[in-house]
């Protein structure tokens, strides 16, 4: 069965293609996107995205399916971090 390709939109308004289970590093930097990162293992939020409007670790997630079939991405913000 041929897997289908997801379209990702990022906040630099640039779009690229992904397989489901992509790593969301990976697929960013393809896009021009740096995400950042902390530990590396799911417990900084370093790298939390918005993916469709969901909080996402990119660190320890994939890049899945949605219910859309176009992924937009931003950054995820925390109104207790800015200034
Ligand atoms: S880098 Fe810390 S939660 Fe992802």
């Amino acid at each position: 069965m041929k897997q289908s390709k997801i379209k990702i939109k990022w906040p630099n308004n640039v779009e690229t293609y992904a397989n489901e289970g992509d790593d969301w590093f990976l697929v960013a930097e393809k896009a021009g996107i740096v995400i950042p990162t902390g530990c590396l293992t799911g417990s900084c939020g370093a790298c939390e995205i918005d993916v469709n409007g969901d909080t996402v670790r990119a660190c320890i997630s994939n890049i899945k399916k949605g219910k859309k079939c176009l992924l937009k991405v931003s950054f995820t913000t925390d109104p207790f971090w800015e200034i």
